[in-house]
């Protein structure tokens, strides 16, 4: 939510500044914006509401300039409109200061400012942050910055330009992501390492509390009692490539296509003999396995992925398992302690909801395990045991191979747990995972290639305005989470229903016409499915079936079938995602749709 950037360097830093905003603009595409040193060292400022690329127009149109150093913004709004004069940078004459999170105290802070005389020209939160620290500058730039992060409540990553000291950048972070980097003669400040691969792989994690000073000598870290403190460069293993679109129309898509691939990364360094392994990751799965409950929290799509956790830990290993919604979980009076389990689960590693409940739940004694795929995030450094998902960089907003890695990642951590628990014999865990590894994504590869018939049933929905998902068991999380996809990218109004469910009200809602997808993969209860299919055709519903490859046949009640290709059961849901991503994805294309950046949407959601 808001990406920031800073450079200075050799090369033109709003250059640089622009090109790492393109690969920010994920994280919020409200405005954008750059302050940068000009050749005489005083501060200048383009900003503009909407996509980076009205920001470059406005930049290259303006008076050029070469210059050095600079920091940059793309805005997911907050406080006040996406405006150009909401936009960041914000400060005065002698600051300009870059933020990603909230000043939760900004009314106070702000009615402080204003009796003491100073003016705002935006409704932000931001400003009001701009606006102390100028008020308690003083020509140290240090001391100021921690005065000012002493008296902000919420959660700030800062870059900051000194207008009477050019060249450098300061950095300070509390709550919100941000990384330095360190390449040859340069250095960045970054929400994320994607930003700025394509200048350096070298960057620092700031933790939390810490500020940067950035100078033409290197870079300067402080930590939180403002002394000087030793720090470990890390190199980043993502490639340049695999953060950029490579020939597809989007990254959406070009994220679902790599997902047999990211299966079969996520899975072979866990699978030894045949058998799944997590000790080399220091998970303790004795410790795991003995547990009163397992708790799982998440946001969205990743919560619709622990949905999976809970029905594998329990069908295989026999452990009670919950799946919380993280922004209800810490005001729900939960229950939990030592002896539990607490699963966090996020592909950015830094959803502040899903943080925040992993917090609490490390506060009351559980053991926290994150499953998470970006390294080195604030979840992924919290947690007393981290399992990556080796998806590589997920760039476009509706998330799309980090749930099929992450139900593949619980698949296999299921079975280790049934292997401790001795609730299934070797051989069958050999055969499960042997299922999992291989055929699972063979079987994934094989929807993609079907991709056109899936696009054909999706240009059904170029005019529709509801439709609602219905399946049972593990079939009504895939309905949860297809809904999700759909209605997020095609703004398509859909609702997932337990197809059981629909008689205790809502199948009132369904006449001639309603569009209902239909998901069956669950042979237990493939008849009732069939009845509740022909409950709502009854009702004049149009049906789209997507079945299992043996499913007992819909075909001739439904206007629209997609088989699965032959497949394990247990794994059958995870291969649907696949498809019905797809058909998202393409329902999105024929109404025109920004697939990759959908309205007031942001990739990484860092504020509660
Ligand atoms: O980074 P996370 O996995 O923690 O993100 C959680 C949700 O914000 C995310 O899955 C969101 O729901 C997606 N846009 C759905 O496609």
């Amino acid at each position: 939510m808001c990406g920031i950037i800073g450079y200075t360097g050799n090369k033109d830093a709003r250059e640089v500044a622009l090109e790492a905003l393109r690969s920010l603009e994920y994280r919020g595409y409200d405005s954008a914006g750059i302050t940068a040193f000009d050749g005489d060292g005083t501060l200048r400022t383009v900003k503009s509401v909407g996509k980076i690329k009205a920001l470059a127009e406005k930049l290259h149109s303006g008076a050029a300039f070469s210059s050095h150093t600079a920091i940059g913004h793309t805005r997911w709004a907050t406080h006040g409109a996406p405006t150009d004069y909401n936009s960041h940078p914000h400060g005065t004459d002698r600051v300009m200061l870059v933020h990603n999170g909230i000043i939760e105290n900004y009314a106070e802070l702000k009615s402080e400012l204003l009796a003491k005389g100073y003016t705002f020209r935006s409704e932000t939160d931001t400003e009001v942050a701009a606006v102390l620290l100028d008020s308690l500058y003083r020509g140290d730039p240090l001391t100021a910055i921690r005065e000012m992060t002493k008296r902000v409540r919420g959660s700030y990553a800062f870059g900051i330009l000194f207008a009477d000291r050019a060249g450098e950048i300061y950095a300070a972070r509390s709550g919100s992501p941000l990384i330095v980097g360190i390449g040859e003669g340069e250095r960045f400040i970054a929400s994320d390492i994607t930003a700025i691969l394509r200048y350096t792989k070298k960057y620092v994690t700031l933790d939390e509390g810490m500020i940067a000073v950035l100078h033409d000598a290197g870079v300067d870290i402080y930590g939180r009692r403002g002394d000087k403190v030793d720090y470990k460069i890390d190199t980043a293993h993502w490639d340049v490539h695999a953060a950029e679109r490579g020939g597809y129309p989007h990254f959406m898509k070009k994220e679902i296509f790599e997902e047999p691939d990211a299966i079969r990364k996520t899975l072979s360094p866990r699978l030894f003999d045949g058998m799944p392994d997590f000790s080399d990751e220091g998970l303790d799965t004795a410790r795991v396995a003995e547990a009163r409950k397992i708790t799982l929290v998440a946001c969205g799509t990743a919560m619709h992925a622990a949905y999976l956790g809970k029905l594998f830990f329990e069908r295989y290993a026999g452990i009670p398992s919950a799946v919380e919604i993280a922004s209800e979980f810490r005001y729900a009076s939960p229950i939990i302690g030592k002896g539990d389990i607490i699963i966090a689960v996020s592909q950015s590693g830094e959803t502040a909801d899903t943080l925040a409940a992993l917090r609490l739940a490390k506060e009351k004694g559980a053991y926290a395990i994150g499953i998470v795929n970006a390294v080195g995030s604030s979840i992924a450094r919290e947690v007393d045991t981290v399992l990556y998902t080796w998806a590589g960089p997920e760039i476009a907003v509706a998330s799309t191979k980090a749930y099929t890695v992450q139900g593949s990642l619980f698949f296999l951590l299921a079975l280790a747990l049934a292997h401790v628990r001795g609730s299934l014999a070797d051989a069958e865990i050999k055969r499960l995972a042997r299922v999992a590894y291989y055929d699972l994504p063979a079987a994934v590869s094989a929807i993609l290639e079907r991709e056109d018939e899936l696009r054909r049933e999706a240009q059904k929905l170029k005019d529709v305005k509801d439709l609602f998902f219905i399946g049972r068991c593990a079939d009504y999380y895939g309905a949860l989470e297809a809904s999700l996809k759909l209605k997020e990218i095609s703004y398509i109004h859909s609702e997932a229903y337990a197809a059981g469910e629909l008689k205790h009200g809502t199948i009132s809602l369904i006449e001639d016409g309603t569009r209902v997808v239909a998901l069956s993969t669950v042979e237990a209860v493939e008849e009732k499915m069939g009845s509740n299919v022909k409950e709502v055709i009854a009702r004049g519903a149009k049906v789209f079936s997507v079945v299992s490859h043996g499913a007992l046949s819909l075909d001739a009640l439904s206007d629209g079938v997609f088989r699965l290709p032959a497949l394990d059961e247990a794994v059958a849901p995870i291969a649907m995602a696949t498809a019905l991503q797809l058909y998202a994805y393409h329902a999105a294309v024929a109404r025109g749709c920004s697939v990759d950046q959908p309205r007031n949407l942001a990739k990484s959601v860092t504020v509660e």
